[in-house]
């Protein structure tokens, strides 16, 4: 286990007692993302994810993963494509579902949004989005519960890789309760269909630090969802 020296502004030991619940060695250490270089999080340092784990500490890093600890591919791209785009949220009310670190949401004040709100119903998750926050200088509203929002004027909503647990397929219609507008960026679907939904590009990617998934999971799709083109949702 590493220890902290004082003045070391790389870490964060609040978030390292954190991650010791996936890797008990494990340590977060700031790092820079390669498509986003204006932004930097708060990760698990990649040193501690290169060794052989045993049977137990695959098993706990499955029972304990700590998806605020990366950032994943779709989330870089998603951030990438809005500070690129700043249209899509400049002056615009937005709300991330399944914030994670904070990436996009965060890419999205960068890019001049009046509002974000990080929802992610992991309570470490809205830890690592306030201190990832402040590491970028900007502010974002927390929520552990999408369902306790009570915003009516919410313009855009925005989601990275969230559909890798197909549990949250439902979602991609609850959406337009919150925001007329979508912005879905995903690499877990094959062949995504929804009928409120249209591609926009596929870009390559990894997620942060480099876990060398297959090459299906390193092409993040773009979606486009309009309230114009959903039936009604109750
Ligand atoms: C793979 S991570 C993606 C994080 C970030 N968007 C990114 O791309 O780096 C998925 C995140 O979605 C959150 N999540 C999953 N289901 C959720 C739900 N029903 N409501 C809110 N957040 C959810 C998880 O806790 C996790 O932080």
């Amino acid at each position: 286990m590493s220890t902290i020296k004082a003045n070391d502004k790389s870490r964060n030991a609040s978030l390292d007692k954190l991650i010791r619940a996936m890797l008990t060695d494990a340590f977060v250490s700031v790092q820079p993302l390669p498509q986003c270089p204006h932004i930097s999080l708060y990760l698990v340092d990649p040193s501690t994810m290169d060794r052989p784990f045993t049977l137990d500490e695959i098993r706990r890093i499955w029972d304990h993963t700590a998806y605020w600890a990366f950032c994943w591919a779709s989330g870089q791209v998603l951030a990438r494509f809005i500070l690129d785009n700043p249209h899509w949220v400049k002056g615009k009310k937005v709300l991330d579902f399944g914030a994670g670190s904070g990436v996009v949401a965060i890419a999205a004040m960068k890019a001049g949004a009046k509002h974000v709100i990080a929802c992610d119903i992991d309570p470490q998750a809205l830890i690592s989005c306030q201190q990832n926050a402040e590491l970028n200088q900007v502010k974002l509203t927390l929520s552990d519960d999408l369902f306790a929002i009570k915003d009516d004027d919410i313009d855009l909503l925005i989601a990275a890789d969230v559909l890798y647990d197909r549990a949250n397929l439902s979602f991609l219609d609850t959406f337009f309760k919150y925001a007329p507008q979508v912005l879905l960026a995903d690499s877990r679907i094959k062949n995504f269909q929804h009928h409120h939904y249209q591609a926009l590009e596929k870009i390559a990617s990894f997620t942060v630090p480099d876990l060398d998934e297959f090459d299906e999971f390193r092409l993040v799709s773009l979606y486009e969802g309009r309230a114009e083109q959903a039936t009604t949702v109750n």
